[in-house]
């Protein structure tokens, strides 16, 4: 049930809890839709790219035990217990629409389901919200390993695949509206970085929330990535009035914000926490103001072109983990409401562990070695003070520890957490996205926009 009065009152408190609560979270990322770079050794014997052709080397028979193997212990309830532990709120869970919705042809294999559940069932034990999201649609939505099947973009090649995703979508709204799962599934989103023309996006868009926010009784938020095209694209957007004047209710954006891509892998320390500022500042507006809707970073790492050629763990590398504090909470401060009525409303890191822990891209790895702080939720861990303008204070004085105690909460898992030949891998596809859409965002001019946005309330 929708809470609306209650929400809108505990807004005004920022720190509010439940739907309206900042979120700060973690991507489950290569779970249920594995990713080589994520988990290779799911992936070494085939060498093979993606989910799709994996399968297709190993049969459905040896395709499903291998990932039922996987399932059943990449995540365990310690990882929540570890996530919690780590003052998260959220986890975010890309799902593969075979998981649902799974045609002979097609060598993928399901089984996936019962882990959701079990995952919901976690979190909600654990007081964590969830977040669930089509990483994989039938056709692929942008060609990259994430979505289980690399090469051409063919989603829109005919209605059959956006039929099938409204069919997931239908499952997921229906399954974990349910009370019996608590109200803990808080969001799905319809569709992961699409590559799509926003025309025909669009169109999908409008079916999908009607699919969602049907009847406005599911209790839970439509999710729309912004395909790269950024938040103030979606301003004022209501999926069934093109002239609306308000942005739909119940509609939330994601973007994400890497750095790890060209071109902004030529950017320097300076650049990089001067971009992170002025993007926090754009979605730090005010919704009134703005018309941008309630907008989470729903991916973001430490990986960037500063690093990228390190030959070192930050484990054993004094000087990364000074740089990786300062990055992390440079981006934790700009990505999080720091005033009622923003339309920031948190994150989700990407992600919360990679099998080798991957230094850059591994939440729990940046906590155990002292890179994130201990309790997110909590910002008397944090080391950088955060100014006014809801950046960090860029010029203070800090410097890790020379050496990392492991924590005690480390989880344990299947997962080593010592350096070896994959700890430095990174996603091999993303990196078309900002040659796709040069029209990403551009700082300068939301600097300005934030200023006469500000003016404008005094
Ligand atoms: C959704 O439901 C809430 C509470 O039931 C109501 O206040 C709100 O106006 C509804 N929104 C739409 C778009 O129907
Ligand atoms: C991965 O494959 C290579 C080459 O086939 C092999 O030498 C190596 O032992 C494999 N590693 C794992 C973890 O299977
Ligand atoms: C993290 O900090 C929050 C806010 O102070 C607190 O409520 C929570 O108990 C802390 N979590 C842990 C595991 O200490
Ligand atoms: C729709 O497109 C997908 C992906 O290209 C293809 O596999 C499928 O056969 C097409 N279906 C129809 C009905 O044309
Ligand atoms: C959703 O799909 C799963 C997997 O096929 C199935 O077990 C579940 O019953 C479905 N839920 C609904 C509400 O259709
Ligand atoms: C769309 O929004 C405009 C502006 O608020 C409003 O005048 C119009 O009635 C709306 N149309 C529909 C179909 O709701
Ligand atoms: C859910 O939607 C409501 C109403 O638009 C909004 O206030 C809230 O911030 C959203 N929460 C999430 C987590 O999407
Ligand atoms: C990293 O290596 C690449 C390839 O050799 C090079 O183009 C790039 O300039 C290097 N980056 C930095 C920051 O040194
Ligand atoms: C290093 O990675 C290989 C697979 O590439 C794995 O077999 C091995 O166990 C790893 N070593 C450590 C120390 O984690």
């Amino acid at each position: 049930m929708r809470t609306i009065g209650i929400a809108k009152l505990l807004l005004a408190s920022v720190s509010a809890v439940g739907a309206n609560a900042i979120v700060r979270g973690v991507n489950l990322g290569g779970w249920l839709v594995t990713e080589p770079w994520m988990t290779p050794s799911l992936f070494n014997a085939t060498a093979t790219a993606d989910e799709w052709h994996l399968c297709n080397v190993l049969g459905k028979t040896e395709c499903l035990s291998t990932l039922q193997n996987h399932w059943s212990t990449f995540y365990t309830r310690d990882d929540f217990v570890a996530i919690k532990a780590a003052g998260l709120t959220s986890v975010r869970i890309p799902l593969g629409y075979w998981a649902v919705d799974l045609l002979d042809y097609e060598p993928y294999v399901s089984g996936q389901y019962p882990y959701l559940i079990q995952a919901v069932q976690w979190a909600g034990e654990l007081d964590l919200t969830v977040f669930m999201d089509i990483h994989g649609a039938p056709g692929s939505q942008n060609g990259w390993e994430e979505t289980g099947l690399v090469g051409p973009v063919a989603f829109s090649a005919n209605t059959s695949n956006s039929d099938r995703t409204l069919k997931v979508l239908q499952n997921l709204t229906t399954e974990f509206s349910k009370d019996q799962y608590g109200g803990v599934v808080t969001n799905i989103e319809l569709l992961n970085e699409p590559l799509i023309g926003l025309p025909q996006l669009k169109v999908f868009y409008t079916a999908g929330y009607n699919v969602v926010g049907v009847a406005n009784t599911s209790g839970i938020n439509v999710t729309i990535h912004d395909g790269f095209y950024n938040p103030h694209s979606w301003a004022y957007y209501d999926p069934n009035n093109a002239t609306a004047a308000v942005a739909a209710d119940y509609l939330t954006v994601d973007t994400h914000q890497f750095w790890a891509f060209a071109p902004y892998t030529d950017l320097s320390k300076a650049e990089l926490l001067q971009q992170v500022c002025a993007f926090g500042q754009s979605i730090r507006l005010q919704q009134s103001a703005s018309g941008i809707p309630p907008t989470l970073v729903g991916e973001w790492s430490l990986s960037t072109g500063v690093t990228a050629n390190s030959t070192t763990d930050a484990g054993q590398d004094q000087a990364k983990r000074t740089w990786f504090r300062q990055l992390f909470e440079a981006q934790n401060a700009a990505f999080t409401p720091n005033g009622a009525g923003q339309s920031s409303i948190g994150w989700y890191f990407w992600a919360w562990q990679t099998e080798y822990d991957i230094d850059a891209w591994s939440y729990r790895k940046g906590v155990a070695d002292g890179y994130i702080p201990s309790n997110i939720s909590d910002p008397s861990t944090y080391v950088f003070p955060v100014l006014d303008t809801g950046c960090i204070d860029t010029t203070f004085d800090y410097t890790a520890p020379a050496t990392v105690t492991t924590s005690a909460t480390t989880p344990s898992s299947t997962a080593s957490t010592t350096a070896n030949s994959s700890w430095n891998a990174t996603p091999t596809s993303k990196s078309a996205a900002d040659r796709t859409h040069l029209d990403r965002w551009e700082p300068a001019g939301w600097v300005a926009i934030a200023s006469l946005a500000m003016i404008s309330l005094m």
